[in-house]
């Protein structure tokens, strides 16, 4: 596999970072292409916990390269905090390259954040408040500063001072409505403030900072692996996902190419990570949803709490017309299954195999207007539950019968092989389908 991408086929927190940690101990190159600090994973190495924002987890193994792509957009104190915690635990980040592209999150983003979420009231979508949104709406108006201009005393200052007026007016609108907000701090809105700032930043961020597109290419013509390292998933992408409900830029596999700025043909494998049952945050169409016991289930024996907000996730079964959506616009070449442990105990297990519109209509594929999918009621298929523990299976075959067969239906129905289990949170807690787990440590 030696340039695979992966993403999230769910609503997020699907347990990426611990697939882009077990690959990424085989690959050259670790790159990630979208989103920013809205992201968040915990790894956990040798008993140590460490939580991850923005740099990809890769920077835990020695020798490897790590990418933050052009299509991240990045706030550099968190950033440097990410860099300083490592260092302190006596990580090496010498391999960190961060591309002189990406965008920056400026502390008017944040405020712009929140500032928009409290005006939409009760049709919140519910942001992990980081700035996201406003940072990817100066991108697009061609407002946005860039990392290479933390390298230019002037030209920093000249951007800072185009992008600061519109913001300023904004918010000064919003000014009593924001007053009892700890975000909301209109001196710290000031253009020589923020410019130094940020020149500070740069000057510590300098050493890392490259043309990450070559490096890609580098890698890529060498024959080297690259693993391109998705943030969000699928169902929260800005062009295909439930919109306005979605994150301001691409999950999807195809935006790999443009956030790290390599070709399509340079992709061999699309991995998309899902988890054995659904969950999402913020707000938004979930048709799975489950408001009862085995929803509590789900969330307490998952511990579905948010890494980066701490935010209770909603919960709910298996959406296979969602899952069969997300293969077929990533192009999947397979499909990661993780946290199956979490459905010990509940039987019957319910997976959703098509929706009924309000009209009464069954939907097969995943409706294109929005309207038809928040009235979609889902339509399940029972299959029987597994009681085991199989937190300590490592083979297909070490698996209850009840759950490989539940794996077998995904697959069958979603149209894509599954490569890899997970049957708990530790690293070494997964199942390699297909394969004797000794053939694939090899
Ligand atoms: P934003 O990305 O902060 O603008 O938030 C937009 C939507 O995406 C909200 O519903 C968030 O809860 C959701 N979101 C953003 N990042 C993540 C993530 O990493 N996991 C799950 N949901 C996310």
């Amino acid at each position: 596999m030696p340039a695979t991408v992966i993403v999230g086929a769910q609503w997020g927190d699907e347990g990426k970072g611990k697939v882009v940690d077990l690959l990424a101990e085989r690959a050259d190159l670790i790159v990630r292409f979208q989103g920013g600090n809205n992201a968040g994973h915990t790894i956990v190495r040798d008993g140590e916990k460490f939580k991850f924002h923005l740099i990809p987890s890769g920077i835990l193994y020695p020798g490897k390269t790590c990418v933050i792509g052009n299509g991240v957009v990045v706030n550099p104190a968190v950033l440097i905090e990410e860099l300083d915690a490592l260092r302190r635990r006596g990580v090496d980040v010498s391999g960190l390259r961060l591309s002189a592209n990406a965008h920056l999150i400026m502390p008017y983003h944040v405020m712009l954040d929140t500032a928009g979420e409290l005006q939409l009231g009760k049709l919140t979508i519910g942001t992990t408040r980081r700035g996201i949104g406003p940072c990817y709406e100066d991108k697009a108006a061609r407002l946005g500063i860039r990392v290479q201009d933390l390298l230019d005393a002037k030209i920093l200052r000249k951007k800072i001072f185009a992008a600061l007026e519109p913001k300023q007016s904004a918010l000064r609108a919003l000014e009593k409505q924001l007053d009892r907000h700890p975000e909301f701090d209109m001196e710290a809105i000031d253009l020589h403030s923020i410019t130094e700032e940020y020149l500070r930043y740069g000057h510590r961020l300098e050493p890392h900072i490259a043309d990450t597109a070559r490096i890609c290419w580098d890698a890529l013509d060498s024959g080297r692996e690259v693993i391109f390292e998705g943030a969000q998933a699928t169902m929260l992408d800005l062009d295909h996902g439930t919109y306005p409900f979605v994150t301001s830029s691409n999950p999807v596999a195809g935006a790999a190419c443009v956030g790290a700025g390599v070709g399509p043909t340079d992709i061999d494998e699309v991995w998309g990570v899902a988890k054995a049952y659904a969950t999402r945050v913020g707000a938004g169409p979930f048709p799975t949803e489950l408001s009862d016991e085995v929803g509590a289930h789900l969330r307490d024996r998952g511990g579905e709490f948010g890494t980066t907000t701490g935010r209770e996730r909603r919960c709910g079964w298996l959406d296979l017309v969602g899952l069969r959506y997300a293969c077929r616009l990533n192009r999947l070449s397979s499909l990661v299954i993780t946290k199956l442990d979490v459905l010990a105990g509940l039987d019957p297990i319910r997976v959703a195999v098509r929706y009924r519109s309000s009209e009464g209509a069954a939907l097969d594929d995943f409706p294109y207007h929005q309207s038809i999918l928040h009235h979609a009621t889902p339509e399940y298929e029972e299959l029987p539950g597994f009681d085991a523990d199989i937190g300590e299976c490592r083979s297909e075959s070490d698996l209850p019968p009840e759950a490989r067969d539940y794996l077998a239906f995904i697959a069958e129905r979603a149209g894509t092989p599954i490569r890899l289990v997970g049957v708990g949170p530790g690293r070494d807690q997964v199942v390699w389908m297909g394969e004797p787990a000794q053939l694939r440590a090899a």
